[in-house]
């Protein structure tokens, strides 16, 4: 069944998101229910997580059930072979948990560039010496070690049983394949599993990883060492090394996930807990926060020319201070230094309310660095209000686009450091020199894991999008919690964005009214349409015990013909 561009989109959303409820009474457009909420990208991974809630696990076990079955059918962004984060409440514990990349000990500041200093093409985004040192074995075992309930085997099974008896493709894994088949072709390995006779599979067939089972099996048995120790770990140095990566076993072996503590902050009558570095995402949700509190953002008329001004003002301000931050041992500042009330309280005086500064004179650096879209978010709540943002990537859709047999694609993320000081990366993005390449080193990242709570009331959210994370994260966060939008309208709700660099607002084409536009455009911004890739997944308890979750219905991945669920 074809529908129009917008409905089909909503629709195709609403299939991403469940409910473990008791009484499931699903109404359009948020998915709600009584049991607690699980929202992914993708179905299947959802129903894990709503499995694992049903047989009595919390949010741990459901999280981490729906990552893994995110490893076998999202393998665009799910992974194995790549890191992430995860910001958990357990009662009134909130730790997170950092499972992000390393460079592999044999990486160097200047890998990347050729003997005259150039950036050599495709070296950090395509192939294994794009490859971060993988963090996923470890980190998901090591959060349930400590946080989960149920027996890790029963965990693992979802995924397993997904790998081993097959999955549907879906239009949306059928079209992303097929947009990136030349890349993927690159690789035998790749093409042999993903491009059978030159094509990806066709949708609606069952797609089965028979050797992905065989390691998840063993995972469920031995842990993380299954993975990154012994045959496994041999075939992914094997493979990496084929092709022209550094990566090695005592790499593989070495991998310490790292225990940090939450950025935690209040605005608007909320408390939240997010990510800090290695991630930037946690840093510049407080700072624009607490920067539009401060500016009575709440009393301005939404949608007018001084709402969207102050928005992209804190935003440009934000990315600004991105530029000081790096892996927490080589990092430039702290989040107590950018986000102590006195500063923010003068940026908030500084930041002027009539005109659009200009990018390049906030700070002395050359040309802006890039980062990538394809990252995958989770938000879980269990009924007793637990609760987990996990956000995990490859960095771009199939990270390096290099498969290892029974173990999944290697992620890009080494192009998240700053790979050609002063230039963008992926994403357009400029970085700083706290983030340039160092082995064992971590690259830093615009995830943004967030929890928020009032009371009983829990709001978890979170998103994929590279550069986007923190912005469309923070927006749909401000929809719902300070402009009182049912949920789903909060993640629907047309965006906008800056990130310093490049100098512009961009926006959805229904973004801006056109009054609204020409008074931005009169204050000095450049207003720039661009197709938005953010997505964002939020799981929410009401103060009335109820739970709602929403997906997000944009990208190209989102659109298409309605998948009957
Ligand atoms: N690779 C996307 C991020 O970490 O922000």
């Amino acid at each position: 069944m074809k529908t129009s561009s917008r409905g089909r989109c909503c629709r195709a959303a609403i299939a991403l998101v469940f409910l473990a409820a008791a009484a499931h009474a699903a109404s359009f457009p948020a998915a709600r229910g009584a049991g607690g909420a699980v929202a992914t990208a993708e179905v299947d991974a959802t129903a894990a997580g709503l499995e694992i809630l049903r047989a009595g696990g919390n949010a741990v076990d459901a999280v981490i059930a729906s990552a893994l079955a995110l490893a076998v059918v999202h393998p665009q962004a799910g992974n194995l072979g790549g890191g992430g984060f995860a910001v958990v409440r357990m009662g009134n514990e909130l730790v997170t948990l950092d499972f992000r990349e390393v460079a592999p000990a044999a990486a160097g500041r200047d890998m990347y560039l050729d003997a005259s200093g150039e950036r050599r093409p495709d070296a950090s985004t395509l192939g294994p010496l794009a490859a971060g040192v993988p963090g996923t074995p470890t980190g998901l075992h090591l959060l349930h070690a400590r946080l989960g309930s149920l027996p890790w085997r029963d965990v693992v099974e979802p995924a397993r049983t997904l790998a081993g008896d097959g999955f549907r493709v879906t239009r949306r894994l059928h079209e992303s394949i097929d947009n990136r088949s030349d890349l993927l072709a690159t690789f035998p390995e790749t093409a042999k599993v993903w491009l059978p006779n030159g094509a990806p599979p066709p949708i609606g067939s069952t797609k089965r990883l028979p050797l992905l089972a065989d390691t998840l099996a063993a995972y469920a048995v031995d842990g993380p060492a299954a993975l990154t120790r012994g045959p496994v770990a041999e075939r992914v140095v094997a493979v990496s090394r084929r092709h022209g990566g550094i990566l090695t076993a005592e790499d593989l072996a070495a991998y310490r996930p790292e225990w940090r503590r939450p950025i935690r902050f209040e605005a608007f009558g909320w408390r939240f807990a997010s990510m800090d570095q290695p991630s930037s995402g946690g840093i510049i949700l407080a700072q624009v926060f607490g920067l539009l509190e401060r500016l009575g953002w709440a009393e301005l008329e939404p949608g007018g020319a001084d709402w969207f001004h102050l928005v992209a003002e804190a935003w440009r301000q934000a990315f600004v201070d991105r530029l000081l931050l790096g892996d927490p041992s080589s990092s430039d500042a702290s989040a107590a230094e950018l986000l102590a009330p006195a500063r923010l309280d003068r940026l908030a005086r500084e930041l002027p309310r009539d005109r659009a500064r200009e990018s390049r004179s906030m700070v002395a650096l050359g040309a802006p660095p890039a980062e990538s879209a394809e990252t995958t978010h989770l938000s879980v709540i269990d009924r007793d209000g637990n609760a987990v943002a996990l956000t995990t990537t490859l960095n771009g859709s199939f990270g390096s686009k290099l498969w290892v047999p029974g173990f999944g694609f290697l992620n890009n993320e080494m192009d998240d450091f700053t790979t050609a000081p002063g230039r963008p990366n992926l994403y357009g993005l400029v970085q700083g020199e706290a983030n340039t390449i160092a082995p064992g080193r971590r690259m830093l990242s615009s995830m943004s894991p967030t929890i928020a709570w009032r009371g009983d009331e829990r709001f978890v959210f979170g998103g994929q999008g590279g550069s986007k994370i923190p912005t469309a994260s923070s927006w749909v966060a401000l929809g719902a919690l300070v402009d009182g939008l049912p949920l789903q309208a909060a993640v629907d709700r047309p965006r906008i964005h800056h990130q310093w660099l490049p100098d512009a607002i961009q926006t959805e084409s229904d973004s801006l009214s056109p009054e609204t536009r020409a008074a931005l455009v009169a204050r000095g911004h450049a207003v720039v349409p661009v197709d938005f890739t953010a997505k964002v997944c939020v799981a929410r308890r009401l103060a009335s015990g109820l739970f709602e979750a929403a997906g997000d219905p944009r990208g190209p991945d989102a659109g298409g013909v309605v998948d009957p669920q």
